[in-house]
């Protein structure tokens, strides 16, 4: 599996002096390969969320473009996007995030359950938690866990589907150096395993588990060398 940008951009709208328009990011060329894990790095601003999260399908770009293998993402309308991502995509969003009247195992099905009306693979999913390692609090509601065990949770959830690309929003922010390792490394595992996964963080934690690190700085990336 492929990913492809090519020139691609962000403005946002800003009600500043000089200009009605920010651009968050610079025109980006990239690309993300199966079984590499690709880090980029930057201070917080630096436009790495914005980043990811066009090229992860959830936010149109200004201009410039997005392939996965061969499809154009955004000549798809908004529906068919949706099921692509849910198909060949996983998310770990920026911050915590769960449905938290729900076991941690609904939430672990959820990405099934909501474009799915078979069986939803429990199995799977237990199987998952196992690897996590946080089997034992699948009945337990998101609420209750600690960070870590969220996080956990969270890499679950964006395996379930088994995706050819994962991507991953600051997944260690805020966790201790032990669960920060148990992260990167599950993350490390699903690029060995063959998926492609793309990770975004502040923090230097990554760069040891990195095929690839880049940089974001006033919304431009830059190839460090590795
Ligand atoms: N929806 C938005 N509307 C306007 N400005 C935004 C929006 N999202 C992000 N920005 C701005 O774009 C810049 C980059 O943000 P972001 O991509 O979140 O950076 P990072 O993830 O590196 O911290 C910031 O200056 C931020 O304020
Ligand atoms: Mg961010």
């Amino acid at each position: 599996m492929i990913l492809k940008a090519t020139e691609l951009k962000k403005d946002f709208p800003r009600s500043g002096k000089s200009s009605n328009f920010f651009t968050a990011v610079q025109p980006v060329d990239l690309t993300v390969s199966s079984g590499e894990m690709t880090v980029i790095t930057g201070k917080s601003g630096s436009g790495k969320s914005t980043l990811l999260n066009m090229l992860s399908g959830m936010l149109q770009p200004t201009s410039g473009k997005v392939t996965l293998d061969e499809t154009d993402i955004y000549s798809l309308d908004e529906k068919t996007r949706a099921l692509l991502r849910n198909e060949k995509t996983g998310l770990i969003p920026q911050g915590n995030t769960a449905l938290l009247s729900l076991s941690v195992l609904e939430n672990v099905l959820l990405p099934f359950v909501l474009y799915h009306k078979e069986e939803p693979p429990a199995a799977r999913a237990k199987e998952l938690l196992d690897k996590v390692g946080i089997a034992e609090l699948m009945n337990e509601k998101p609420g209750e866990l600690s960070g870590g065990e969220f996080r956990r949770m969270a890499v679950a959830r964006a395996l379930l589907m088994n995706p050819g690309i994962l991507f991953a929003d600051e997944p260690t922010a805020g966790l201790d150096s032990e669960n920060t390792e148990a992260v990167l490394s599950l993350l490390r595992k699903a690029a060995d395993s063959g998926a492609a996964v793309l990770l975004v963080t502040h923090e230097d934690d990554a760069a040891k588990y990195a095929d690839r690190i880049l940089t974001m700085d006033g919304g431009r990336l830059f190839d460090t060398g590795r």
